[in-house]
């Protein structure tokens, strides 16, 4: 699949979702037009029965249109083969869910491992595989436990370990953190965070305003159709697969908490009152220099004028 820049992945025509006939019709989508480019990561939010898990469902093959086109990859889906889909499901697409949907009888690694019988891995295989991202999600210590001794924060790093460990590029999140306090919240979101800083695209459903921050992109829907959509990053700033991992950066000082954003090459030392900035790639022994607290902005500027001099 070719990952170029901007490339628009989902498309979705005029989109129509009807129940029932005569006097009984409703409408879960209305004439719904939307495009998404690879690298988003949506929000979107609206009151209940608004139509926002149908169109996950829809997005992620799980359920059929009444009316209207649905492109994924350029490609109309009513000409992709019931067994691509089912391939396409597995292997590009994570849906995490508001309840988790674990296994019960099964253990944290049996459950990881789930999404990879379709792979055509030996057992073995998918276990390794399922150890792996649990290391990664700390929770390898747990991984013979069954769901019900996990916390609920636990069991939901569980359900993205899950729906990441076949490497999709699509992640769907229908209320990932509804069921959670905020610090579980907290800890989900900056999961996600990284998720998308490594190019994926992610749509998730929320009804917390607070976590539109971490969106690029926030739709509200109001009875199956787009009310309002904006966009706070732009599609040429999107992160791609292959960038530079962008890692935020939060220091809290006694008069306002500084922000901004570095890759994975660049160090951020916070001592004292100075905060310092070293590029990996720059020479060792070239000092860095140090600069007072600043803003964002500040920071990010001096940081290219100390490249011009060295
Ligand atoms: N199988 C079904 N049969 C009939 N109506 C349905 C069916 N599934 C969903 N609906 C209706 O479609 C509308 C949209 O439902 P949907 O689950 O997408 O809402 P939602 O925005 O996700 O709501 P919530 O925030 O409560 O999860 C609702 O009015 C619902 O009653
Ligand atoms: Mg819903």
């Amino acid at each position: 699949m070719p990952k170029e820049k901007n490339e628009t992945i989902i498309e979705l025509k005029a989109v129509t979702k009807r129940y029932g006939f005569g006097d009984a019709e409703s409408f879960a989508l209305h004439n719904f037009d939307l495009t998404v480019k690879r690298g988003e990561f949506i929000m979107i939010m609206g009151p209940s029965g608004c139509g926002k898990t149908t169109l996950l469902n829809i997005i992620g093959l799980l359920d059929k249109p009444t009316a209207g086109e649905y492109f994924l990859n350029g490609k109309s889906v009513e000409r992709i083969s019931s067994r691509r889909k089912a391939h396409f499901r597995a292997k590009e697409i994570g849906f995490i869910f508001q309840n988790f949907n674990l296994i019960p009888n099964l253990s944290v690694i049996e459950n990881v491992s789930l999404p990879l019988i379709y792979s055509g891995y030996h057992k073995t295989r998918r276990l390794k595989k399922a150890d792996d991202i649990l290391e990664h999600f700390h929770l390898r210590e747990r991984e013979y436990y069954m769901p019900y001794q996990l916390s609920g924060g636990q069991q939901q790093r569980v359900a993205i370990a899950r729906s990441l460990i076949s490497n999709p590029s699509i992640i769907l999140a229908d209320e990932p953190t509804g069921n959670l306090d905020s610090r579980s919240s907290h800890i989900i979101m900056e999961e996600l965070r990284d998720i998308h800083a490594q190019g994926n695209t992610i749509i998730m459903v929320t009804h917390n305003p607070a976590l539109t921050t971490y969106a690029t992109r926030v739709i509200n829907m109001l009875d199956g159709e787009i009310d309002t959509d904006i966009k706070t990053v732009d599609d040429s700033d999107l992160p791609r697969p292959g960038d530079p991992e962008k890692i935020s950066v939060r220091i809290l000082s006694k008069k306002r908490p500084v922000e901004l954003e570095v890759d994975s090459q660049t160090k951020v030392v916070v001592s004292g009152e100075h905060v310092t900035i070293e590029n990996e790639e720059e020479n060792d022994s070239k000092k860095p220099k140090q600069h007072k607290k600043k803003s964002d902005k500040k920071l990010k500027k001096k940081t290219k004028t100390e490249k011009k001099e060295s």
